[in-house]
């Protein structure tokens, strides 16, 4: 089989490593990938936006399965063009990508639909954004209603600071178009989880549930990150909880994307809040996690090729989806900086010798080769994995691997997975 990945960060290199691992004879193309994946896949240089481009050499190469990582090219429509290309390709239509593109629409399917969620309001005027928030009050959560790169969410403690978010976002146009529309919603209070499912638009099979940590500091302080580490399974999440969430959450949330003519196809992630009342959803991505993806996929035992193509031409309910019951814990090590500004191209030592050793994998988020040495090259540079049999066997590891690896101005948590152990 030839498969093509999309992506240049540590979820693709986790994506690729999987697909490589248990299988001989597949060829795998990565555009652009990144220095990881280069000794594992064919890295081609393509812009992961390219739609054109990336669709114009799956059919040169004639590409049996092309996956996307990222968000834009979904919410660009990559599977709608791929599709009327006749090219087989894993991931939402543009239109199923909504979920994630779109919170006014994700609000209101959940909304119309019964799925439990935040009370919202969508506004697109400031004014009235404004007078709706001095009418409620705070906390309350401001968003940017498209695209932001994650960063379009305000939960804001004082009413003035759910104003100044309104400003930013509508007026100054801090997220561009994304934030030309807003959704206010009320604030809810819980610890936080994810669960992530394939899906081919009727069936649905879980993922390992994980957690990440999307602080840049320790004790969750510190600004938002696109996540500093994280863990799988997830202790918090029980069987009955878990089963809780699929069937009145992920399961309803599928079923009206059919009702409404777009049915979902592939990955879907639902970030949710536990909250006195129950589970609540809190927002889709329409996608594989990252770094969620690092933890997740080396505990899945069975053949991942096999899912994506039964999630993407159908027969996904004929399988049986094996998971390890083993820990996994993965510690993003970044740019000293991130997520503010920071110096790419500085050399990093230690991390083949690391990835060597047994139970431990360096994923690559942002790394490059240059003049044959490996340098940083991104906010996330590498994530640092380690499976155990315990969740203190695999912290011990992934650390005892973080602290033989060195770039100038390395910054990492000390603290990732040890909500697992509370
Ligand atoms: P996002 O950037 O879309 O991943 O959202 C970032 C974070 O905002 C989530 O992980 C939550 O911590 C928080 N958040 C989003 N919506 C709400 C809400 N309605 N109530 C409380 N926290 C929220
Ligand atoms: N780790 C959060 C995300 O993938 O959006």
């Amino acid at each position: 089989m030839k498969l093509l990945v999309v992506g240049s960060g540590g979820r693709e290199h986790a994506l690729v490593w999987k697909l490589t691992a248990g299988r001989n004879g597949d060829k795998i193309y990565c555009a652009p990938g990144n220095a990881g994946i280069s000794a594992l896949a064919e890295c081609v240089d393509i812009d992961a936006e390219d739609i054109d481009s990336l669709a114009t050499f799956a059919r040169e190469r004639r590409i049996d399965l092309t996956v996307v990582g990222p968000e834009r090219a979904l919410i660009h429509g990559i599977v709608d063009e791929f599709e009327r290309r006749g090219l087989p390709i894993f991931g939402p239509s543009a239109a199923a990508a909504r979920l994630e593109g779109s919170k006014a629409f994700a609000d209101g399917l959940m909304e119309k639909y019964g799925v439990a969620s935040a009370k919202f309001a969508v506004f697109d005027r400031a004014d009235e954004a404004r007078r709706y928030v001095e009418s409620v009050g705070a906390p309350i959560v401001v968003k940017a209603d498209g695209d932001a790169a994650g960063k379009g969410v305000v939960v804001a403690q004082q009413v003035e600071q759910a104003l100044e978010a309104i400003e930013q976002t509508m007026v100054e146009r801090i997220h561009g178009d994304a934030g030309s529309r807003v959704v206010i919603e009320e604030c809810l209070v819980g610890p936080e989880c994810s669960i992530k499912v394939f899906t081919d638009g009727a069936h649905v099979v879980p993922m390992v549930p994980s957690q990440d940590h999307k602080r840049a500091l320790d004790g969750d302080r510190g600004p938002n990150t696109g996540g500093m580490g994280c863990y799988a399974s997830v202790p918090a999440v029980d069987a009955d909880l878990f089963d809780q969430i699929i069937t009145g959450l992920i399961e309803p949330t599928i079923d009206a994307m059919a009702q409404e003519g777009t049915p979902y196809k592939g990955v879907l992630y639902g970030g949710l809040i536990l909250t006195d009342d129950g589970p609540k959803m809190l927002e889709y991505n329409c996608r594989f996690g990252d770094p969620e993806s690092q933890v997740v996929l080396p505990l899945l035992e069975s053949d991942l090729a096999d899912i994506l193509l039964a999630t993407a031409e159908g027969g996904l309910e004929e399988y049986d989806v094996q998971w390890s019951d083993r820990k996994c814990v993965c510690v993003v090590m970044a740019s000293g900086g991130y997520p503010g500004s920071y110096e790419n191209g500085l050399p990093i030592s230690g991390a083949d010798e690391v990835a060597a050793q047994e139970d431990v994998v360096v994923f690559h988020a942002g790394t490059a080769h240059r003049n044959g040495k490996l340098v940083t090259n991104g906010g996330r540079v590498l994530g640092v994995t380690a499976l155990g049999d315990t969740f203190d066997e695999a912290i011990r590891r992934a650390y005892a691997a973080v602290d033989c690896i060195h770039f100038d101005g390395a910054h990492f948590r000390r603290d990732i997975g040890s909500r697992a152990l509370a």
